[in-house]
């Protein structure tokens, strides 16, 4: 078992760096998920992140920087767009892809001409970002590279529990900084291409970018670049996933039996029998927060189908219905 510490004390966190700087991976946490980090600048450390994920290495992974005035590093020509949404979310759960600047490897791009770049606010990620940065002499790349911490296509950690479930010792450290607040990734805006493009939605919507931009973000067509979270079957349980319309609920859902496991908004009728029963909340956001433990733990509840009833199909479900989509099974 790899060391799980409880990073709200301040050691630790030097310990982290530590382990960082020496090549090593530290799984911590953010305000979406649990990333799993790895010295941006160091080429062997990002393979090792590729190899524990199982994830393809056409497949780009997000550098962490503790400061948006580190931007220019990284990426080149930054639009107005980029410091504007910089401003306004940053340190947040906002990623945005940009063009890459001059010494950004392919190692962390899969080979794409963009870099994705996000600031965390997650007071332990920051933390860490920021004494990792440390000694900087201001022309360096400085970052930490971080996909979520899980393997490639299954469901993304939101405690440093479920970290150490899916990745055990093949992780060095595990920062805990209890569960996370957001519950769901970054929303990822492509403005590597002129016009805003979404690639992920998330905790920050598209009206909220408009507001701020002036211009409703596009959606992704298929020149977009490639990416694992954008792949249809992603943050899939082990067990089959069927989403259900509320309107049909009684007829499809109604006497399923001990073999599903349910989520959804209505309280357990009485004398109904399954696996498990959990009634989500009506909140999207709280919805979010408890999403992805939610499913764990209906995984886990030894039924043969997961049932999930639909969320509604207002704005402000976007990122929750389009995590459900890419959950159930094909
Ligand atoms: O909330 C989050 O974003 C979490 C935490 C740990 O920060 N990270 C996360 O990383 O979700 P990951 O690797 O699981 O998902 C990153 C997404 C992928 O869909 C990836 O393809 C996309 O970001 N991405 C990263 N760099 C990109 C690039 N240059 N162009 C297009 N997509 C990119
Ligand atoms: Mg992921």
């Amino acid at each position: 078992m790899p060391a799980t510490i409880d990073a709200r004390r301040s050691v630790p966190i030097r310990e982290a760096v530590a382990v960082l700087k020496r090549g090593g991976l530290v799984a911590f946490p953010t305000e979406t998920v649990y990333g799993l980090g790895a010295d941006a600048s160091n080429p062997a450390a990002v393979a090792r992140i590729y190899r524990i994920k199982g994830r393809p290495t056409g497949h780009p992974v997000i550098v962490h920087i503790g400061d948006a005035g580190h931007l220019q590093r990284w990426a080149r020509d930054i639009p107005e767009h980029a410091r504007k949404l910089a401003a306004r979310f940053w340190p947040g759960p906002l990623t945005l892809v940009l063009r890459r600047a001059l010494g950004v490897g392919d190692y962390l791009t899969g080979g794409e001409d963009t870099i994705g770049l996000r600031v965390p606010s997650h007071p332990v990620a920051l933390e860490l970002l920021r004494q990792f940065g440390g000694g900087d002499d201001g022309r360096r790349l400085i970052g930490v590279a971080a996909p979520s911490a899980n393997k490639f296509g299954r469901i993304s950690p939101t405690t440093a529990e479920h970290v150490c479930n899916d990745l055990g010792d093949e992780v060095d450290l595990i920062l805990d900084g209890g569960p996370c607040e957001i519950g769901i990734e970054s929303t990822i805006i492509d403005l590597s291409r002129g016009r805003p493009v979404l690639l992920r939605p998330g905790r920050v919507g598209t009206g909220d970018i408009a507001a701020t931009l002036g211009a409703t973000p596009e959606s992704r067509d298929r020149s977009a670049p490639r990416a694992p979270g954008t792949l249809e079957s992603h943050y899939a349980p082990r067990k089959p996933l069927r989403l259900v319309a509320g309107n049909q609920w009684g007829e499809r859902a109604r006497g399923a039996g001990q073999n599903c496991a349910v989520l959804c908004f209505r309280a357990r009728p009485v004398g109904e029998e399954c696996a498990m029963w959990i009634s989500a909340s009506a909140d999207p956001q709280r919805y979010a927060r408890d999403l992805y433990s939610n499913l764990r733990a209906l995984d886990a509840s030894g039924c043969d189908e997961i049932l999930v009833e639909e969320p509604p199909a207002s704005a402000e479900w976007a990122a929750v219905r389009d995590r459900l989509v890419r959950a159930r099974s094909k």
